[in-house]
Parts: structure tokens; C-alpha cells; sequence
């Protein structure tokens, strides 16, 4: 993912599906306080192949926190303070795209956000100046290009582009949301990845997603989303996924 020497160990923040890494090797568990507050769970220091890694359960292991009431900021500013200077995101989402069903795997390269009433920037309070931090390209582009290579290799069902929807949650969209989505654009929905994305890029992180498609987005199949549907996609899904992140690891 990168060269260790340079730019520290890789942050893995991982989603539902993704409270644990097995084939991490651990080294090391630290809790760490912000000032913002409490990460979601202790840092899990760890190798993934050749690379250092820092593990964080965006919702807590076990998985409590809601999509809304994660702290976006102190995760990030956790990771940071650990020396992480490059994100991978974990996101389970629905498909919107076509091509973009149950188990497929995206390395989106846009984002639009729909979140609301979320700490969602570290500029805030009584501050000396304004900042307006460039956001055109939400994802790093180097990582992508490993994230895309470690899939490719794999022969997994993935796609490299996709324009990620990010919700308020806790609830599913209604259909003529989903097909708002669509007409803005979108290509997945979640609840995560934002405002985890742009808090990265205002600490000048490098900041990747990597998304399983858990369901058919709203209105998108015959049915109504059960948690049943997600849960059994979520299981094979995310070894596909980790087969990603060791491989990419081993670069
Ligand atoms: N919508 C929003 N977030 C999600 C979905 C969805 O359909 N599936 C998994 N996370």
C-alpha cells in the first residue's frame, strides 16, 4: 500500500462485516482519547503482509455504534496520532448502479453527501482563520490504483468507479430516494462514508473506500431489505474484501 518507512503504518477502519481482521498479525491494542472525544474502540496495532497496520471497528467491536452517532473525528484524529498518514474505509452499501449487485466490490471515485448534524470538520471554533480545503477528488489516487490492482489479480467482481451516496441513517432509503440518488448520479448508498472522508483530507491524510455491495439498494429488486439478506451477503462478501487488503498489503 505504501512504502513504511515513509508514510508510517496504513489505517484499515473497518465497517459492519469488519469488526475484526483475521489475518491480521497483532502486535498491539492501545486505547487512545482525543480531543474530540473517544475513537470507537481501543487502535489494534498489527502486520497485514509486509505493512504495518492500524485497525479501528468504525462501530465498535462488538458492533453498537450507529452510522449517525459514530465520532467521525475522533477516529480520524486517533489514527493520526498513531502516525497513520494513509485511510482505507470499509464500507458495506447498497447498489444503485446496474452492474452493482449483492457481493460486488467498489473503489469508488466520488462522493456526494447527504449527512446531516454530524461533527464533519476539525475547522471549528474560535479560530485565527477560515480554510477551505480542496475536496475535488475525494480519494486518493495512488491508493485506488492499489486497491484496483490487488482486485484485478484476485479476478473478484469489482468495479473501479462508482460515485458513493453517503445517508444520514440509521434507516434504508425509500424507493424515490434511491431514484433521486440515481438521478444525481450515484452509484451506492451508505451511512459511513462521510464525514470519515473529508476529516481525512482536512488532516491531509490519503483517503481510499473500499465497498461491498451488501443489498440492492431500495426499490432497486422485487423485495423489501431484510437484515437477513445483508447479513448472509455480508459473510462471503468481506472475504473478498480482506483477500483485497492482504494483497494490496503485500505491494
Ligand atoms: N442504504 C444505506 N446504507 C446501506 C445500505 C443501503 O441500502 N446497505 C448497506 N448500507
Amino acid at each position: 500500500m505504501s512504502s513504511e518507512s515513509e508514510r508510517g503504518p496504513v489505517g484499515i477502519i473497518g465497517g459492519t462485516g469488519l469488526t475484526t481482521l483475521a489475518g491480521l498479525k497483532i502486535t498491539g491494542e492501545e486505547a487512545r482519547s482525543t480531543s474530540w472525544g473517544e475513537p470507537s474502540a481501543p487502535l489494534v496495532q498489527g502486520r497485514l503482509g509486509h505493512q504495518s497496520v492500524v485497525f479501528l471497528s468504525r462501530h465498535g467491536n462488538p458492533h453498537r455504534i450507529q452510522p449517525h452517532q459514530v465520532n467521525y473525528r475522533a477516529n480520524i484524529q486517533a489514527l493520526y496520532d498513531a502516525g497513520v498518514r494513509t485511510v482505507v474505509g470499509v464500507n458495506a452499501v447498497g447498489g444503485i448502479h446496474p452492474d452493482m449487485g449483492p457481493a460486488h466490490i467498489v473503489v469508488p471515485d466520488q462522493i456526494i453527501d447527504y449527512t446531516w448534524g454530524r461533527g464533519s470538520t476539525f475547522f471549528e471554533g474560535d479560530l485565527e482563520e477560515t480554510t477551505h480545503i480542496d475536496f475535488t477528488w475525494p480519494y486518493d489516487a495512488d491508493a485506488r490504483a492499489i486497491l484496483i490492482a490487488a482486485a484485478t489479480a484476485r479476478g473478484l467482481p469489482f468495479s473501479d468507479f462508482g460515485v458513493y451516496a453517503a445517508t444520514q441513517g440509521p434507516r434504508l432509503e425509500t424507493a424515490a430516494e434511491i431514484r433521486r440518488l440515481e438521478r444525481d448520479g450515484c452509484d451506492l448508498v451508505g451511512m459511513t462514508g462521510m464525514p470519515e472522508a473529508v476529516l481525512a483530507a482536512e488532516l491531509g491524510m490519503r483517503y481510499v473506500c473500499l465497498a461491498l455491495v451488501v443489498n440492492w439498494a431500495a426499490g432497486k429488486s422485487d423485495h423489501i431489505i431484510t437484515m437477513e439478506e445483508i447479513e448472509a451477503a455480508i459473510e462471503p462478501g468481506m472475504s473478498g474484501v480482506k483477500g483485497i487488503l492482504e494483497a494490496s498489503m503485500a505491494e
